[in-house]
């Protein structure tokens, strides 16, 4: 999966769809590393659910809490601007918020909690995602003032 996109994209429907792309792979890793985690607190493994925990903290901090930050200037700010995503943006920005907060909960969790935690993390990153390939992304690509090329130019991070 070691796409790069040194080049840019073509246009906006290009980059929408690497983001796509990128949202898919995270989705199911993030979904297998809690499924992983589930599973070894449901087997009763306290070595095996310690680190596939470690595993999916680990996931968070170094791939999924970064692609929040990359998107949150220069994908969200220009929509920001505009009045008709305003609100949208605000609520995205409380999703990255809420996502934060729940892999600090799951730093300290452990057993069933942490399973539990570690699902909502992965369900609210999918609902999460929909909107931003469904309802931001599609907006920015077609409004003329905001590019979503230029916005993931470089963001290794958003487009993978
Ligand atoms: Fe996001
Ligand atoms: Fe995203």
């Amino acid at each position: 999966m070691a796409h790069t996109h040194a080049h840019g994209f073509k246009d906006d429907e290009d980059a929408l769809a690497a983001v796509e792309e990128h949202h898919g792979h995270m989705l199911e890793r993030v979904t297998a590393l809690s499924d992983a985690l589930l599973a070894a607190v449901e087997a009763g493994d306290g070595g095996a659910a310690y680190d596939e925990k470690a595993n999916l903290v680990g996931w968070c901090e170094d791939e999924l809490i970064p692609h929040a930050l990359a998107e949150e200037g220069p994908l969200y700010g220009p929509a920001r601007e505009t009045p008709e995503a305003r609100l949208l943006v605000e609520g995205m920005l409380q999703d990255h918020q809420a996502i934060v907060g729940l892999v600090e909960e799951l730093r300290d969790a452990d057993g069933a909690r942490a399973a539990a935690v570690g699902l909502a993390i992965a369900r609210a990153f999918a609902l999460h995602l929909r909107k931003e390939n469904g309802l931001l992304f599609p907006f920015m690509v077609e409004n003329p003032d905001l590019s979503l090329a230029q916005a993931v130019e470089g963001l290794e991070e958003v487009v993978g």
